[in-house]
């Protein structure tokens, strides 16, 4: 193969800079670490350049002021003569330094674009390790900074960060592109008697002094960095595994998350050891943007899980799947987004049939697969948005974060399975994590090793550009069937077509998944009378099963059902979950009185999520305008 005209140039600078830096790799592994790292246009770091390779942080994290302050310092990787360069957002830096010489290093910030700023740092050519002071803004787009009364307990103030997917440079000063890993160290500095978590080695017990130290010795993506404070408590669930949450949570969590041993054993059953040693989740304030965020060793949830009968938990093992797909093997950019989601999806399914049976599995499927079609309607059955391979380029990365990737990624996968045979493909998963473990991927390279590993011996015709640089979904996709759906749709056209009365209705061995299809197939134009008897008879409004009320509370929006209204108010001020939080305004706004409704709850609620949740409503209300 020709060598390129930049490494060649790369090396030449590399050479005559020699004597005069301390750069130590040899040339091949130079060429072999250029091409590590891809192109991402969502970091202004030159990681090809000079790259991080550890972060050690001394931070303090101050309630009173919303500021994190403290010291960080990076190992280097240096392959050039570059400065260092990294993704800051909102970030004040008031001291920069090599850290063996204590001499200062010339150091700024230019202007980047709306996503963050480029920290230029110069350093001395024997420069290794680079040392900065900074503290955050009060209004940085990781940090949720929550009041007691915006907890569970309502003993103690909440902190968490979010950092996928490029928010972490609102918290730590960082080369922000998934396609670079480090390993961390950190001392945080909490008020007496809080507990700290983080994606590390995790303590047990809050203590007194509010000191703690993390060790994170597998390097990870800048994105899986992540920190939670409050008052919390931990209950072992397993030799591997356990919850943390705000003590009046505590129990209620691990009755839920009584699986989660035998979900983490399923999982290495099938694809290989589980390589980040223990396995714990964080129990959330409401406010937390998502369902669940893999932070390593310990995921992040929220309590929206809880419904109390277990019914909510294949969420869990999707966020335990992460722990092979997206953080072992990881997205190199953000357009590559379905190599983490579309995976973890077919992983988490495989996992739930492992524990619950395949009948059980299929409606997740089949609920995947319907929400999967709503999307691509809605974003056009053309548009590039529904392609696996994404263009997020001048982009945020979060309007690419769709159904697409994790659905049709699954069906892309569970099409590869009916291709290949279930055995043959799962070998062949198992030894994709190993081969790639602690790596970055791209969709490119993806296709490579699948044509090398998988397709080589298959004897058919196989278009994959038509799953992944085309839109909608092939012809021949997969179509997840639930035969439980199946008498669930007939019971409700009886009802619907008044055959049956909604005493009729025999709801006594459906599951959480058998309501959710039931209530996705009232039509959106109800009569309200209609809904009012179903109310009656099955208590839906005061439902404490997040995902029922959410798809009830739409349906009482449609047709106008005003006696939900004031639990809608309730749940709308208290969970910031943005897949609920999207379809309930947005029916709202519908209406010219109800989007009045919802500016006023809005104007209420808002303090009370977390930056990724009130960018995209703000933006569906309008709330700038108004
Ligand atoms: N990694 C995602 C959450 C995420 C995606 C955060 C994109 C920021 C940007 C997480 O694993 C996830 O997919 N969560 C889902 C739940 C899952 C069961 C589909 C969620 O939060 O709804
Ligand atoms: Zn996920």
């Amino acid at each position: 193969m020709k060598p390129k005209l930049t490494t060649l140039l790369a090396i030449a600078v590399l050479m005559a800079c020699s004597d005069s830096t301390n750069v130590s790799s040899s040339k091949s592994n130079y060429e072999m670490k250029k091409s590590l790292y891809a192109n991402d246009t969502h970091s202004f770091s030159e990681p090809n350049s000079v790259a991080m390779s550890h972060l050690s942080l001394n931070i303090s994290i101050d309630f009173v002021t919303r500021i994190i302050s403290g010291a960080a310092a990076y190992t280097l990787e240096r392959n050039d003569n570059s400065d260092f360069i990294l993704d800051v957002d909102g970030l004040e830096i008031t001291a920069v330094r090599d850290i063996e010489t204590d001499k200062p290093l010339n150091f700024l910030i230019e202007e980047g674009d709306k996503y963050g700023d480029k920290l230029i740092i110069d350093l001395d050519s024997n420069t290794s390790q680079v040392g900065l002071d900074y503290s955050t803004s009060p209004n940085a787009s990781a940090l949720l900074w929550m009041e007691p009364s915006q907890t569970n307990d309502g003993t103690a103030p909440f902190l968490f960060t979010q950092g996928q997917a490029i928010l972490t440079r609102s918290w730590v000063p960082i080369q922000d592109s998934p396609a670079i890993r480090i390993t961390y160290d950190a001392m945080v500095k909490v008020p007496p008697g809080m507990m700290a978590l983080m994606s590390a080695e995790n303590p047990r017990d809050s203590n007194i002094n509010g000191q703690y130290t993390f060790i994170m010795n597998q390097p990870i993506p800048p994105y899986l960095m992540a920190l939670a404070v409050g008052d919390l408590a931990f209950q072992s669930l397993g030799d591997h595994t356990g919850v943390y949450a705000e003590p009046g949570m505590l129990e209620v969590s691990a009755y839920e998350f009584a699986d989660m041993e035998k979900m983490l054993l399923a999982a290495e059953e099938l694809y290989g050891p589980y390589s980040w040693g223990r396995y714990d989740v964080l129990v959330l304030p409401p406010g937390f943007p998502f369902g669940g965020m893999e932070n390593p060793k310990l995921t992040f949830a929220t309590p929206t899980i809880i419904a109390g009968d277990r019914s909510l938990t294949s969420l869990i093992a999707h966020e335990l799947a992460h722990s092979w797909s997206g953080n072992l093997v990881t997205n190199a950019t953000w357009d590559d987004f379905w190599l983490n989601e579309g995976f973890t999806v077919y992983f988490e399914k495989r996992i739930m049939e492992a524990l619950y049976g395949h009948s059980y599995a299929e409606m997740l499927n089949e609920l995947g697969y319907q929400d999967l079609k709503q999307t691509i309607r809605q974003l056009g059955e053309r548009s590039p948005d529904t392609h696996l391979k994404l263009d997020l380029n001048n982009r945020n990365p979060d309007d690419g974060m769709t159904d697409v990737a994790y659905e049709k990624g699954y069906l892309f996968l569970r099409w590869l399975e009916s291709i290949a045979g279930r055995e043959k493909f799962d070998e062949f998963l198992k030894n994709y994590f190993k081969v790639n473990a602690f790596k970055t991927m791209t969709t490119e390279s993806f296709i490579e090793y699948l044509e090398e590993n998988l397709l080589a011996n298959i004897d058919e015709d196989i278009d994959l550009d038509q799953w992944i640089y085309a839109p909608g979904l092939p012809a021949d996709h997969p179509i997840p069937k639930s035969l439980r759906f199946q008498s669930v749709d007939s019971i409700r056209s009886a009802w619907l077509q008044e055959k049956v009365q909604v005493s009729e209705i025999q709801t006594e061995d459906w599951t959480t998944h058998e309501w959710l299809c039931f209530l996705r197939g009232i039509p959106e134009n109800i009569d309200k009378e209609k809904l009012a008897i179903l109310d009656e008879q099955f208590g839906l409004t005061q439902s404490r099963n997040s995902e029922i009320a959410a798809i009830w509370f739409e349906r009482a929006i449609t047709s106008d059902y005003k006696a939900a209204f004031p639990q809608l108010e309730a749940f709308l001020l208290k969970v910031g979950r943005r897949k609920f939080l999207v379809p309930l305004y947005s029916q709202l706004s519908k209406s010219e009185a109800n989007k009045e409704w919802a500016l006023n709850v809005y104007s209420r609620a808002r303090a009370n999520y977390h930056a990724v949740s009130i960018n995209t409503i703000d933006e569906l209300l309008d709330w700038n305008a108004s």
